[in-house]
């Protein structure tokens, strides 16, 4: 087993694990110390089915189910603890997955409800090539280097994250549209909580569309919002997946912000996906 770190701000790929064998309890040790460190983890050339997964999943906690999808369908009957994202269309034209061939914006996933998922695990089945790549960014350095002026501002504010939309901006099932933040619904938490583990601070801002700071006119808080969102994503806190098939990633849902280019969408996106639960309630 080898950990190669991937870039300055984040990210590494361990070798030497084939993720299909079940694990022992040295490589579950020698994982998770890698990905308390790194926060998000590769695993190059697996070859994994849907039980695989599961079970690889299952190592690091319990699993989450996936949200309300824009269908209102659970894509794998028989593997309902799955996720598909995908661009793909069956012969009847419904989509096969979620989130199409667009852009997913910066995003943590779920953070609209009050326990948000812990954990994000994609694996890719099909994928364009040098397309579609999805960037991570370290919400624990990007903390860290607020200025003391706006640590100040944000340290006791409380957020409202968006529970209408998913990451492509499509209105989930059974919601309407408001263009009124102040009235976005979703469960409200601290602007800056810290990791369970490593007590480090770290900015939590879900995604950016409606979100809301609790207390402030509207325009001060996209003001705010904006000007914090800017430091976050900027370049130098972030590292980018390339996709290749039989990829595994993790990554660590409170502690990274992720999100995804477009692609060409004549051609196929197929990525099978489980959550782990979050155990912590952040939300005050
Ligand atoms: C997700 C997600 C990005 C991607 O699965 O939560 O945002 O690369 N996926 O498909
Ligand atoms: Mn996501």
């Amino acid at each position: 087993m080898n950990l190669i770190n991937s870039s300055n701000s984040l990210g590494g790929e361990i070798e030497g694990i084939d993720l299909k064998k079940p694990l022992t309890e040295t490589q579950i040790k020698f994982i998770n110390h890698s990905w308390d460190e790194r926060l998000v983890l590769v695993f190059k050339n697996q070859k994994l089915d849907d039980n695989d997964l599961i079970n690889f999943s299952k190592n690091f906690g319990e699993l989450d189910p996936p949200g309300p999808n824009p269908y209102g369908i659970t894509f794998l009957p028989d593997f309902p603890e799955i996720n598909v994202i995908s661009n793909v269309k069956n012969n009847t034209g419904i989509p096969i997955g979620n989130l199409g061939d667009g852009e997913a914006v910066w995003h943590a996933d779920m953070t609209y409800n009050e326990i948000p998922p812990k954990a994000g695990i994609l694996y890719a089945l099909e994928v364009p090539e040098n397309q579609g790549n999805t960037h991570f960014a370290n919400m624990t350095y990007a903390y860290n280097q607020l200025s003391e002026r706006l640590k100040n501002k944000i340290n006791d504010k409380t957020l409202i994250h968006d529970s209408a939309h998913n990451s492509a901006g499509m209105l989930r099932k059974g919601y309407n549209e408001t263009n009124n933040p102040s009235q976005t619904p979703g469960a409200r938490h601290p602007l800056v909580i810290r990791d369970p583990q490593t007590n480090k601070k770290m900015l939590f801002l879900g995604r950016r569309p409606h979100a809301y700071i609790i207390g402030m006119e509207v325009i001060e808080s996209e003001k705010l919002l904006d000007e914090i969102w800017q430091h976050a994503t900027q370049v130098k806190f972030t590292w980018t997946q390339k996709w290749k098939v039989g990829d595994l990633l993790m990554w660590k849902n409170l502690n990274v912000l992720h999100k995804r280019d477009s692609f060409d969408p004549s051609t196929r996106r197929v990525m099978h996906r489980t959550q782990l639960k979050g155990d912590i309630r952040i939300a005050i």
